[in-house]
């Protein structure tokens, strides 16, 4: 960590076209302003929020940005995925043009990861690139989506299929914004915190072990302990690699049978929950072909499961496999897959669409454990 008291953690990010901090810090949310002035700079702040988060935090952050100079604005859409569209994206550039922002001045996305990935998009295209200050509100968003540039917006033919790398110039996240949201989104959450400890963590992974995250007993500042070792994982990938070029395909983990159960649902289930079941599936599948251990594969299956999050989906196999072809992953006829080797180790493995398949046959409906997801109809 780069810096750290008892209160919170600052994580610096690196990455080739921008650098900058990843404030995790109870209580910050009040600071803002002074954050955004010193990282971003410019004369008005537009704040982009849903009608969720907006009544909760949007007066609190622009208080805080008038109190730094900014002259605000605000522009509120309908919550939920749906909202991650075109024409919500088109009325927020209007929004921004209208309250007058320059290329100078800054877009601040206080939300999930809805809220960042469209306000970060709107900013990336505003006058070809205004700033864009991330002010997560939810656990995904703080531990994944407003960390390392992914900007985007969906398509009818598929999520996040129009998009821009576009680094904010801060992330301010305050994890006391997380008890203002149910234990049902947090839970989802904990899909990509699992995920992170898989990836690169084994001593995360043995800390979700030993207590799930979503745990209503965790602390505010042991919460944001977590929150920063997450930000510091994902710096690692995205600092080496921001055009998920190489390594950053490693964040994909548990994503190729995830996405495509994600869009079985009809976007009903949760991105994390997706996730899990994709992870859980993929270590299965890793495990039936001797990549990993039996153990490790149950080990993961446990954990996801005592975060009440399923291991399994019930779904014709010749379906995820369409489905996850028609993800925009997808290279030529093959795949890149992610597969766990043990607890803190995975590899980037291309499989064409057969052995595809093939994974797919030895991780879906296998679950030693845990609950299935019933999506077949
Ligand atoms: N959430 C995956 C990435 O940022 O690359």
């Amino acid at each position: 960590m780069d810096s750290s008291n008892k209160r919170g953690s600052v994580v610096r990010v690196s990455t080739s076209s921008r650098a900058y901090d990843v404030h995790v810090v109870p209580g910050i949310l009040d600071d803002c302003g002074a954050l955004v002035r010193q990282s971003a700079g410019g004369q008005k702040a537009m704040v982009v929020s849903d009608t969720n988060v907006a009544p909760l935090y949007a007066r609190r952050v622009m208080d805080s940005l008038e109190k730094a100079g900014y002259e605000t604005a605000k522009f509120v859409f309908a919550a939920g995925e749906a909202s991650k569209r075109a024409g919500t994206w088109a009325s927020c550039l209007e929004a921004i043009a209208s309250a007058g922002l320059t290329r100078d001045d800054v877009v601040v996305a206080l939300g999930g990861g809805v809220t960042g990935d469209l306000a970060g998009f709107a900013a990336a295209s505003y006058m070809r690139g205004c700033s864009v200050a991330q002010v997560p509100t939810s656990l995904l968003a703080m531990v994944d989506s407003s960390v390392g540039g992914k900007t985007a917006i969906d398509l009818e033919a598929g999520k996040n299929l129009a998009g821009a790398f576009w680094q904010p110039s801060v992330v301010i996240a305050d994890p006391t914004c997380l008890s203002t949201i149910s234990h049902e989104l947090l839970t989802d959450s904990c899909g990509e915190v699992i995920k992170h400890g898989v990836l690169a963590d084994p001593k995360l992974f043995s800390q979700l072990e030993a207590r799930p995250i979503n745990d209503p007993e965790y602390d505010v500042d042991e919460l944001a302990a977590v929150i920063a070792r997450n930000v510091e994982i994902k710096r690692d990938v995205v600092d080496a690699d921001e055009r998920e070029r190489g390594l950053r395909q490693t964040l994909n983990l548990g994503h190729t049978i995830g996405h495509a159960v994600e869009a079985a649902s009809n976007f009903t289930l949760g991105h994390g929950t997706c996730v899990s079941i994709g992870l859980a599936a993929i270590a299965r599948a890793a495990a039936s072909l001797g990549i990993c251990s039996d153990q490790t594969a149950q080990r993961i299956e446990r954990v996801i499961d005592a975060h009440g999050l399923y291991t399994d989906v019930d779904l014709p196999h010749d379906q995820i496999v369409r489905l996850a072809m028609s993800d925009k992953k997808r290279h030529g006829d093959g795949v890149n897959v992610v597969l766990p080797l043990e607890v803190g180790k995975v590899e980037v493995r291309r499989v064409s669409m057969a052995e595809f398949a093939r994974l797919v046959d030895a991780g879906c409906g296998t679950a030693s454990l845990g609950r299935t997801a019933h999506l077949a109809r």
